[in-house]
């Protein structure tokens, strides 16, 4: 019997980005038509959720979209403002969407999840205090919030997690 096997991969040229939809065209159409020159470029380092199953060709389920940043503290929730400099260098997610065919279950979760582990890797050989998304509206905003991300919602849709918070959401 066949295994169906799903891997985080840094993108490549032999990943065929077409058929990917969350739902969202925005997300879709970065996909399609930026991601590949960001990753090249060095502006994001971009991963993809990868279906795999022998006899078929891999699909991409899911992707984010990670590169480092400077993080100014006003913005950011006391508890998070207090323990970082006024400008500290971080990590930005910048893009995190999953296929629709895994909306509504786990996977959203583990997605995020790998870009978290992605930047815990980075930032242990790195540096980098803070890791920051910014939401796209107030669901996701909610959504991120669930994920133990904090933030104020005041006017601002910018969430954090401390990079030593996120040590511990990995291996909690
Ligand atoms: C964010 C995401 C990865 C979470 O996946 P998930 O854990 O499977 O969660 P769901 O897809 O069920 O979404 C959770 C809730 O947020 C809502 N939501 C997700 N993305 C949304 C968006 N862009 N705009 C409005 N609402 C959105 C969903 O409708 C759902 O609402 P519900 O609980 O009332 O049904 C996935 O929803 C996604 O890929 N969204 C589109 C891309 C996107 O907006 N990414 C966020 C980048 S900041």
């Amino acid at each position: 019997m066949s295994e169906t096997i799903y891997a985080i991969e840094r993108l490549a040229p032999e990943h065929d980005l077409g058929d990917f939809d969350c739902g969202q065209d925005y997300y879709n159409a970065w996909l399609a038509r930026h991601a590949e020159e960001a990753n090249a470029r060095g502006t994001a380092a971009v991963y993809l959720l990868v279906r795999r199953r022998d006899g078929i060709a891999p699909r991409v389920c899911g992707y984010f979209a990670i590169c480092p940043t400077m993080v100014r503290s006003d913005g950011a929730p006391r508890q998070i403002e207090r323990a970082m400099m006024q400008q500290a260098p971080g990590w930005l997610i910048a893009k995190l969407a999953l296929d629709r065919s895994l909306r509504g279950g786990t996977w959203g979760r583990e997605l995020l999840r790998e870009a978290i582990e992605e930047i815990v890797r980075s930032a242990d050989r790195g540096g980098g205090q803070v890791i920051v998304v910014d939401a796209e509206n107030e669901r996701v905003f909610d959504w991120y919030r669930a994920q133990g991300f904090l933030g104020t919602g005041i006017d601002n849709l910018r969430l954090f997690m401390k990079v030593s918070t996120a040590r511990k959401y990995l291996n909690p």
